[in-house]
């Protein structure tokens, strides 16, 4: 049913005269896409104040027992806050830590320099509880982007902290939606009585990682619902937030096209659906039902029954949209790689050690016990190596010293990246400061070639990607917070 339904899209977005490709048909990125009007810095300034605390929320909902999150939220505000700006604002973002422990912002898939860009350790020193830190920088991209913290992510993101980024400015005029929706997903991990269960845990962390136990969209636990103009045309911004989750992502009832991954345009292609691991965005624009009061649904096919994400129901009168046609974003501004001439590295993303740090440095604390995180967090990771980079795993235990780089890349220069899984476990990796290509995968052939910070490594998955070098420390590493946190986890150093 679904696949005949979007091989009609396909067939009319065909007859559109439009780049109609099959979900499954290789497409290339750039070149078709109308380039943006180059405008340097707009002179605005976007100015936000995130304090990361602990607040009370109803996560489980109206007349259920609340949590103890971990947000950046006021009152009044979505669990995850939306920072909204226009490309080439300069973003001025102050945060304070209210925190029992230190934390930082990392402005996932921003091209920062590497100064702003929030990894403690290795780019800023670590917020400390009372303290706060200035961020400002130009943004440079249009596009769907996430905020949140690098150390002890597991626990800090996991009780909560995240906030969305939208930057606009990638919208030609005859793709203006009649409604803008952002979709975070990300589960909880709780209890009936709404408190948190131990968010890392040595089952999962040796595996897929920890799964919640409560369904989530944007802050909330069970599927978003909303009302949308009958017959308009929706941009939907879909985010991966959750720390282990694979999304499959699909629309029921209705037709979407892809317009971008990552936040970076693509030649707009039809959905068929689209996998999203943690970390991951996809940018849909979907066409509202024609009656009001039916609906279309955000389906994730990943999980062992299809879960719906979200319920678009129609109303009001109709837009009177006429056909649905592919459209396009401007073409992303980003410094493409030479392929033919790039140089080549191989990065092996497998099982560690094993090792552990002496358990007399945690006393044999829980790992959960604040006295032992704070021994053992030293570089943000936990006491033992599970997942390791090329066989080496982020150094664990107190006292560990910055390791040196995975790799030293010259500036300006293209590199092609071969990142190869050897575990039987899928892995979003994902590199920062940078909008890399993905140019083929072993596991799945019909990915077409696209820009993307975040690409997902299927068990024995061989991926390429290729990307212009940017000066600074950028991590690379897995996006299941667990595998970063027991070793998955490394830098370059592009100088
Ligand atoms: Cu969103 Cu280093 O990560
Ligand atoms: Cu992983």
């Amino acid at each position: 049913m679904r696949l005949d339904r979007r091989a009609l899209l396909a067939g009319a977005l065909a007859g559109a005269g439009a780049a109609a490709l099959g979900a499954r048909a290789r497409t290339h990125g750039g070149g078709a896409l109308p380039g943006r009007p180059a405008r340097g810095a707009t002179g605005q300034v976007v100015e936000r104040r995130l304090v990361a605390a602990e607040r009370d929320a109803a996560v489980l909902g109206p007349g259920r027992p609340t949590t103890r999150v971990w947000t950046y939220a006021d009152a009044g505000e979505p669990g995850f806050p939306l920072i909204r700006a226009r490309v080439g604002d300069r973003l001025d973002v102050t945060l304070e830590n209210r925190l029992p422990e230190h934390t930082a912002l990392h402005w996932h898939g921003v091209r920062v320099p590497n100064g702003q860009d929030g990894v403690p350790f290795l780019t800023q020193a670590p917020v400390q509880p009372g303290e706060s830190f200035r961020y400002s920088f130009e943004l440079p991209d249009p596009g769907t982007f996430f905020v949140h913290p690098h150390c002890n992510e597991s626990g800090q993101s996991g009780r909560g902290l995240a906030a969305v980024l939208v930057v606009d400015g990638d919208e030609p005029p005859d793709l203006r939606p009649d409604l803008d929706l952002v979709l975070a997903v990300k589960d909880w991990r709780l209890a009936p009585d709404g408190a948190f269960l131990p968010l890392d845990t040595k089952e999962g962390a040796g595996k897929a990682g920890t799964f919640g136990t409560v369904r989530g969209v944007n802050g909330r636990a069970g599927p978003a619902a909303s009302l949308v103009p009958t017959g308009g045309d929706l941009r939907l911004r879909l985010l991966n937030l959750d720390p282990t989750r694979v999304l499959e992502l699909g629309i029921e009832e209705g037709d979407a096209i892809v317009l971008a991954v990552d936040g970076q345009a693509v030649r707009p292609f039809p959905l068929d659906s689209w996998r999203l691991g943690p970390a991951m965005r996809l940018d849909l624009l979907v066409r509202a039902p024609s009656r009001a009061g039916d609906a279309l649904r955000v389906v994730d096919y990943g999980a062992a029954e299809p879960w719906t994400v979200a319920t678009l129901t129609a109303e009001g009168p109709d837009v009177g949209r006429g056909p649905f046609e592919a459209k396009t974003l401007y073409a992303a501004r980003v410094p493409r790689p030479e392929v033919a001439t790039a140089e080549r590295l191989s990065f092996a993303f497998g099982s560690g050690s094993g090792s552990s740090t002496p358990s007399a440095a945690t006393g044999g604390l829980p790992p959960d016990d604040p006295l032992a995180r704070a021994l053992l967090d030293s570089l943000c990771t936990r006491d033992t190596s599970l997942w390791a980079i090329n066989e080496t795993s982020w150094p664990t235990g107190p006292n560990a010293a910055l390791p040196p780089p995975l790799a030293t890349l010259e500036a300006g220069r293209s590199y092609l990246f071969e990142l190869v899984n050897t575990t039987a476990h899928a892995h979003p990796i994902h590199l920062h400061g940078h909008s890399f290509e993905v140019l083929s995968s072993t596991r799945q052939p019909g990915l077409p070639r696209h820009l993307a910070d975040t690409v997902l490594l299927l068990p024995r998955d061989r991926v390429e990607i290729a990307f212009v070098a940017a000066p600074g420390d950028w991590m690379l590493h897995c996006h299941v917070l667990e595998h970063l946190e027991y070793g998955m986890m490394g830098y370059l150093r592009v100088a």
